[in-house]
């Protein structure tokens, strides 16, 4: 996350995620899943500009950045970053509001995180923006009831997830490039998850944790995994057919983001990543992103 100041506003770049790992260990009484997933923050940012107001309300407007077109964005109470902020508002209480402006190029229904990270940019720059000096540790316990995911949004660079997805612990990644797929179907997370199956012998994330802590990024290639992919591909024809496209660029491996329907591959440099998006690029397979790892 990269945050700048510019007079009263707190501007934030929020990045996208990719899980690198994701093994469903079981149903919880709550109704989420036990995971141990692996994820890493990627080279490509929503921003986020945050400035105090006077009025008391908070107001959000959201747009998509030029050349990326997406989904209308809802700007109500269900939107993330509103709920966010009111919720850091209430618990601090704080009586000044917000002007929010975002500008989205994270896909949504992606498997990317982009609302979460978001939400996550959300409650640092209103920390800062309304001098409310909180710890780290408390904004995490506040993003963890906003979502799973938010957690991992205000730590840098990557992290191996357990519980929920909420218990983290950072981890060494080195620079991977990736190109990253948003077919022109979404997927809706429940339903992914509803449609999921706990692994019957979960392998654990050591190897690729080993590999990535090498800088061996083919060997970290051969451990990728997602346990939510086979319940993706009964949802959408896109997750198959993505997969029959990296299988012919010669990827180092690949497989589907989070809940999808994102689907990524990694390349052995920058410029077979060039080439690998060009490629899919002209297959007309969705959006495609040639991206690596936010290495901080
Ligand atoms: O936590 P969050 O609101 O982002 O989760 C969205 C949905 O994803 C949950 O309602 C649940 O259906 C599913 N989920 C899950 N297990 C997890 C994380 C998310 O079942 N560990």
């Amino acid at each position: 996350m990269h945050i700048r100041r510019l007079g009263t506003t707190i501007e934030v770049r929020a990045p996208a995620k990719i899980n690198l790992f994701l093994e469903i260990l079981g149903r919880r009484p709550d109704g989420y899943h036990e995971l141990e997933t692996l994820l890493t923050a990627v080279t490509l940012y929503d921003t986020l500009s945050f400035t105090p107001a006077p009025s008391g309300e908070i107001s959000l407007s959201c747009r998509w950045a030029a050349a990326q077109a997406g989904d209308e964005i809802s700007t109500g109470k269900e939107n993330l970053v509103w709920r966010a902020a009111e919720l850091l508002r209430q618990r601090a209480g704080v009586s000044i509001g917000a002007d929010i402006e975002l500008i989205k190029r994270i896909p949504a229904a992606a498997g990317l995180g982009g609302a979460s990270s978001d939400a996550a940019a959300t409650l640092v720059a209103a920390n800062l923006a309304w001098q409310l000096n909180w710890p780290r540790e408390r904004l995490s316990e506040l993003a963890a009831e906003l979502g799973s995911d938010v957690p991992f949004f205000l730590t840098r660079g990557a992290a191996l997830a357990r519980g929920r997805g909420e218990r983290l612990e950072s981890l060494p990644v080195p620079k991977l490039h990736i190109v990253l797929v948003r077919p022109p179907v979404g997927l809706s997370t429940p339903a992914v998850y509803r449609a999921s199956r706990p692994a019957d012998r979960p392998v654990g994330a050591a190897p690729l944790v080993a590999a990535l802590a090498r800088g061996d990024a083919a060997r970290a290639a051969g451990c990728l995994v997602n346990g939510l992919e086979p319940a993706a591909a009964g949802l959408t024809p896109w997750i198959d057919r993505l997969r029959q496209e990296f299988d012919r660029q010669g990827v180092l491996g690949q497989q589907m983001s989070g809940s999808g329907s994102s689907y990524f591959g990694l390349c052995r440099h920058a410029r077979h990543a060039r080439r690998v998006a060009s490629r899919l690029r002209s297959r007309s397979v969705g959006t495609v992103f040639a991206v690596t790892t936010a290495v901080a």
